[in-house]
């Protein structure tokens, strides 16, 4: 008895104290809750500038510190709170007290990266220059929101992606994650990038802000631009980015502009983006591209990443010796605190989730059928039927399993992989990584009918024997770029320019799809029957192809680059590389405070891309704006109205375009201008697009808005922008060189 009743007094006493610690978690979970519901700065009928005013003013110091650097770069480094990252490129620790939640960043250029490391999945849409040949701003911002939604889903709230730096520089490593050579349509399908990805409660950004147009000696670089030249071509891309995106983060590149760092530049980061722009996000460092404390700051540097050897201790020690002015800090931390409101992190708290993994491979596919470019069809060989194909032969390096994708901080992880060792060296990211999207499997799948063989091109005789036995031939050939890399060369490695040539000397029934991350010389062209640009095509890569090729789509996309017909034409024949001394280590601070160690001299200034090569009277492979269809095109009837008739600071251009082929299609139509001579421009500048789906047979009016800006030029002597009087030159039609209609309207 005694014995049961001292089991059931410890039985009621252990109830008790359950039940009182439930009461106790729940209370204080209560007390938590209620706690942050009670702060003032969670009213959200409050503007994310009052609320960041009210957080600014219960901070310390300490606590202003701790928002403004990162944590340490996952690529080694000792660092006491590693455990509280996500597993992303960096973090920044929150105020727990106030509500205040961490940013875990991820790089996400086309996909959501380190996902093998952190055993998630990811899709990997096609490239950005990729997505940049749909011409599409609704695309653009499904390609954002699957982005967003995927990185909230694996834990992150902050994107470092919106590459933006024009190719100015065919040979950059880093094209495939920029938009492509013309300001306007680069800025606008990354505005839309960044703005639908911002919907879905994450901080957007735009890098590297700015002129970081090459890899070569990237940290020690001083890239020497007029002004003029700069705010008409890379600063124009990043300010529509800005202006349609509303992009919560700017990060500030590696190299120096005219002299000093992007991320120590006041013109660029306080003249520009803060006052012109009206930018009111925070400016953060390329990865160890903070130099300094109070220079940095003073230009307009908000928070250092990846750690804190500039804004943590020293930062705070400059704020007390008086070297960083208090108002200058609270800058920094307010638009931080900002951002998360009106990004909605705060609001919105990560809750992780999984995807729709298959919704992302349908996306992934349709970008890539919308992003992949038919440069040539002779004699209408293409599309393929699949009732009378009989015999292929699949050539290429790794063309049985999978399609090559772009490296770097922008590579995502395939499905099937395993972790690389990437959070110890950096330099292991450097491997090519091909997607398992074979394009071998895709032709089998969609014609069962054929034979088709595979030859991997190792042995170019072997190969062309297998061509040569095969009625039609699909040479698969890639080009492989990566961040802190350039090309040393446009031709293809590895010589498949030879592997080629023997194939289509076997087979002249020979399509090369090529995947990669820039233009491509191809010695080859006059010799084979197809040439698509598949670019780095994704997670669904092979698909597209396929369906393109066997005709299930009409391509239409069109070059957001030009295809040089060899280096010898480009602005600069030659990259211009750091030499042994300008690479020593530390050269850069050996004045005391960073100063970059060579210069690459924009000189070709205005004419990039397109610019150039029109200036210059140059041919050229092919042209920017170019892309072939199943279908064919006409235009007429064209219309400009002028700014003074339509009011609104627009000009409007009104044409016809007519599907004159046999099967439904979408035209790309361009929109270029001519200024009047006495502004010294290029002869022709891109300032509209339209894609105009078209039935066969069908004709529709097309209408495009556009803005003053875009037939401007960028007035050095007034730090303004200015219409000038004088006729203006509209042209119209396919690509940058098929331009049939022209009109002209005159601008008092
Ligand atoms: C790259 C950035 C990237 C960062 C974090 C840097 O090396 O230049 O684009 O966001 O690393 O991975």
């Amino acid at each position: 008895m005694m014995v049961t009743k001292a089991i059931g007094s410890k039985a009621f006493g252990a109830v008790v104290a359950l039940i009182f610690c439930v009461l106790c978690v729940m209370g204080n979970a209560w007390a938590q809750s209620d706690h942050r519901e009670a702060f003032p700065w969670m009213k959200t009928t409050l503007t994310p500038d009052e609320r960041a005013n009210l957080v600014l003013k219960e901070l310390t110091l300490d606590e202003k510190i701790i928002l403004i650097h990162g944590e340490g770069s996952p690529f080694g480094g000792t660092n006491p709170n590693a455990y509280l990252s996500n597993g992303g490129d960096g973090f920044s620790l929150g105020i727990p007290r106030l509500g205040i939640p961490p940013l875990q960043m991820i790089g996400s250029a086309y996909g959501v990266r380190f996902s093998a490391a952190n055993g998630r999945y990811s899709t990997a849409l096609p490239s950005n220059l990729a997505s940049t040949a749909s011409w599409d701003p609704e695309a653009a911002c499904e390609y954002g929101a699957l982005i967003g939604r995927e990185e909230r889903a694996q834990g992150y709230n902050m994107s470092l992606a919106g590459g933006v730096d024009l190719a100015r520089e065919l040979r950059n490593g880093r094209n495939f994650e920029y938009h492509g050579e013309d300001p306007i349509l680069a800025g606008t399908i990354v505005g839309h990038r960044v703005r639908c990805e911002q919907a879905q409660h994450i901080i957007g950004e735009l890098k590297h802000y700015a002129v970081n147009d090459q890899e070569s000696g990237r940290n020690l670089v001083d890239s020497i631009i007029s002004k003029r030249a700069m705010r008409e071509t890379d600063l124009l891309a990043f300010e529509i980015g800005n202006s349609i995106g509303h992009p919560g983060a700017v990060m500030c590149s590696y190299n120096a502009v005219n002299g000093d760092y992007a991320c120590e530049n006041r013109y660029l980061l306080t003249e520009v983006l803060k006052k012109e722009w009206n930018f009111q996000g925070f400016v953060l460092s390329d990865w160890g591209g903070t130099h300094s404390v109070a220079k940095a700051s003073g230009a307009g540097l908000d928070m250092e990443q990846p750690d804190d050897t500039y804004y943590g201790a020293a930062m705070k020690k400059a704020v007390l010796d008086g070297k960083v002015p208090v108002a200058k800090l609270d800058d920094h931390v307010r638009r931080i605190l900002r951002t998360e409101f009106a990004s909605g992190i705060i609001d919105f708290p990560i809750r992780k989730g999984v995807v729709n993994a298959e919704d992302g491979l349908l996306i992934a596919r349709r970008q890539a059928e919308q992003s992949t470019v038919l440069l040539k069809n002779a004699d209408g060989l293409l599309p393929l039927d699949r009732a009378k194909v009989r015999s292929i032969a699949i050539i290429g390096w790794h063309a049985d399993e999978g399609m090559i994708s772009g490296g770097g901080s922008a590579q995502v992880d395939p499905p099937g992989s395993f972790a690389p060792p990437v959070f110890q060296k950096e330099k292991d990211i450097h491997d090519a990584v091909w997607f398992p999207t074979s394009p071998l499997k895709a032709v089998a799948a969609i014609a069962p009918g054929a034979q088709v063989r595979f030859a991997s091109g190792e042995d170019p005789a072997a190969a062309a024997a297998l061509a040569k036995e095969s009625q039609m031939a699909i040479v698969f050939a890639y080009q492989w770029t990566h961040e802190a890399y350039d090309v040393p060369n446009l031709s293809l490695p590895d010589k498949q320019d030879e592997l080629i040539e023997q194939v289509a000397a076997s087979n002249p029934n020979t399509i090369v799809v090529l995947e990669s991350g820039t233009a491509v010389t191809m010695p080859w062209a006059s010799r084979v029957s197809g040439i698509l640009e598949a670019w780095y095509a994704g997670s669904k890569g092979a698909d597209a192809v396929a369906d393109i090729i066997f005709g299930e789509v009409n391509p239409s996309a069109k070059l957001p680059i030009t295809f040089p017909v060899s280096e010898a034409d480009l602005p600069h024949p030659q990259l211009v590389g750091p030499s042994l001394e300008a690479k020593a280590p530390g050269a850069i601070m050996r004045t005391g405070v960073a100063r970059p160690t060579f210069s690459v001299h924009y000189d070709e200034g205005l004419k990039i891309g397109y610019k150039w090569f029109d200036a210059e009277n140059k041919q050229v492979l092919f042209p920017f704006g170019f892309g072939l269809s199943y279908t064919t095109y006409s235009y007429s009837g064209l219309e400009a109205m002028p700014d003074s008739q339509t009011g609104g600071g627009v000009t409007t251009v009104s044409f016809q375009v007519m599907n004159t082929g046999s099967r439904a299609g979408v035209e790309i139509a361009q929109i270029y201008a001519s200024l009047p001579a006495s502004a010294g421009e290029p002869p022709k500048r891109l300032v509209g697009w339209s894609r105009v789906p078209l039935e066969a047979g069908e004709s529709k009016k097309v209408k495009v808005t556009i803005d003053a800006k875009y037939l401007s030029i960028f007035d050095e002597a007034t730090n303004s922008w200015k219409l000038l009087p004088g006729v203006y030159t509209f042209r119209v039609g396919s690509s940058s060189r098929d331009l049939a209609l022209t009109t002209t309207i005159a601008v008092q």
